[in-house]
């Protein structure tokens, strides 16, 4: 069990009672940041505890460790002590600090001290060791907030937390690549995870309590829970996470599913050993990058260049892809009695994504042609499945009246930032066409719109992305994925 603290970081005492209205019943304890607060409420800080119903930890924190406070380290040491007597469970004290007197007023009155290193940085050496020495007295709570920027940080803080199994701590990795230590404080042997009211991040990485709790299911984490991710660069829009924790909600099963930043493969994988991950999901730009890392896998693998799906099996990785079983779902939903084999396709792009596609057109047998800004990437792929090509242009626009029961819109175009992008300007929609796009932010992009004003049936990238999730989901757990529990 770990337990879930809301940082308090409003400018007014009353601010904060606020947030406790809001959040306070979501949470186990408190963290009073009263370096946050204007000066004129620091006079006060000995009646909060008084005012709520939480265990309360009183923070102070200095510029050179991340914090607020401007004044002297006199003035700070004068309100810790003024305060302590109001009733705070803990006091939150720095490393370097050495204030016996201090230190003899909280234990009086029935207080503990956490004491804390923070480390904006990295993850700095001998980190273990400096926690092993943090606790001078039984019942220190020793505490690390450091920032893995790195998969091989990532790696350097799991191992510390390996390296102190067993012993009481609180140990965070802070910002988007230490998140995963947040969400897994108890798989992993943290006392506490640190939580924000929304849009008021008292550190870099906190989440709200309502992303903890109910997306990632943080009460429910225990040291035995199953762990699967996504893996890519950037992942913190992700809507994976979503889809794969609501399954194993609906279905209850004890298993988890994070984003990890990985900018570097090698020592994530280290890491994901370390860890114990069971399963993970694939995403740009390591698709290709984590073959080397496959024990085994499979003829998707090998036909596309791609793997989206990672699953333990035989000590090892196996891989697969779901891409094209994902893009295929929803086409052939909508297709009545019509094979897709009859279909005369278009493929706008020629990069991974593009692959998957053709892969599952051809490998049904429709007729494909591949348009790309750059020809000869198309034409290495269209050599590759025995498809036309072209550039997007006069040629291209000309293949396309033989090839156009089916537009497939592969790029990055027309996603969000870039509404008013259209990856075909020059096509005009006749209205028989299914037009399909794999871009999902947003939803209905310029070119959907532009197919459903003449008609045209129309499937949006989400789609895709929902279907591909399913059948990752059944690999990851043997189980169907519960209808209705993301999207339907
Ligand atoms: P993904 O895995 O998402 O397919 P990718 O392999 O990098 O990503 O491929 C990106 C595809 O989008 C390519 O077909 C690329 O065209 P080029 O091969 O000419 O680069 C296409 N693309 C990206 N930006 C584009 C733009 N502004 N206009 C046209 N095509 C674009």
């Amino acid at each position: 069990m770990s337990l879930l603290c809301l940082a308090l970081t409003g400018e007014t005492l009353l601010e904060n009672l606020e947030h406790i209205t809001s959040f306070g019943d979501r949470v186990d304890c408190l963290e009073l940041r009263a370096d946050f607060l204007k000066s004129a409420e620091l006079h006060s800080l000995a009646r909060f505890p008084g005012l709520v119903d939480l265990p309360v930890v009183l923070t102070i924190r200095r510029k050179k460790e991340g914090g607020r406070f401007e004044g002297s380290e006199a003035e700070r040491l004068r309100l810790l002590k003024k305060a302590v007597p109001g009733g705070y469970r803990y006091l939150d004290l720095e490393e370097d600090l050495n204030e016996p007197e201090l230190e003899r007023l909280v234990l009086r009155a029935g207080g503990s001290i956490v004491r804390s290193i923070h480390d904006f940085a990295g993850i700095p050496e001998g980190l273990a060791g400096r926690i092993k020495k943090l606790a001078r007295r039984p019942g220190d709570i020793p505490k690390a907030a450091v920032m893995p920027k790195t998969s091989w940080e990532l790696l350097k803080l799991m191992e510390v937390f390996s390296e102190l199994r067993g012993m009481r701590k609180i140990l965070i990795g802070m910002g988007e690549a230490g998140l995963p230590t947040r969400i897994l404080a108890a798989r992993l042997g943290s006392e506490l995870t640190y939580c924000s009211p929304p849009g008021r991040q008292a550190a870099p990485g906190h989440l709200d309590p309502a992303t903890l709790l109910d997306l990632y299911r943080f009460k429910s984490i225990t040291e035995t829970t199953g762990v699967f991710g996504v893996i890519g660069n950037p992942i913190g829009h992700s809507l994976s996470p979503a889809i794969h924790n609501r399954g194993f909600e609906a279905l209850g099963i004890d298993a988890v599913y994070l984003p990890f930043l990985v900018d570097e493969p090698e020592s994530f994988f280290r890491m994901a050993g370390l860890l114990g991950i069971r399963g993970l999901s694939v995403t740009i730009p390591l698709k290709e990058a984590v073959i080397p890392f496959l024990t085994e896998r499979d003829e998707r693998v090998e036909a596309t260049g791609a793997c989206n799906t990672m699953f333990r099996r035989n000590e090892g990785w196996f891989g697969t892809n779901t891409d094209a079983g994902g893009f295929l779902k929803p086409l052939e939903e909508g297709m009545k009695n019509k094979p897709v084999s009859s279909l005369k396709a278009t493929v706008v792009g020629a990069g991974g994504a593009a692959r998957a596609v053709v892969y599952a057109l051809v490998g049904l047998g429709a007729r494909t042609l591949i348009l790309n800004r750059t020809v000869e990437k198309a034409e290495i792929l269209a050599r590759k499945f025995g498809c036309d090509f072209a550039g997007i242009n006069g040629e291209g626009y000309r293949l396309m009246k033989n090839y156009s029961d089916l537009i497939v819109q592969t790029t990055s175009v027309g996603m969000e930032p870039d509404l008013n992008k259209d990856p075909l300007p020059d096509y005009r929609f006749k209205g028989h066409e299914i037009a399909y796009d794999l871009v999902y932010r947003p939803t209905q992009t310029l070119f959907l719109k532009r197919a459903a004003a003449a008609g045209c049936r129309t499937i949006p990238g989400l789609e895709m992305l929902f279907n591909q999730a399913v059948l990752q989901f059944k690999l990851f757990t043997g189980r169907d994925y519960p209808k209705g529990a993301f999207y339907s």
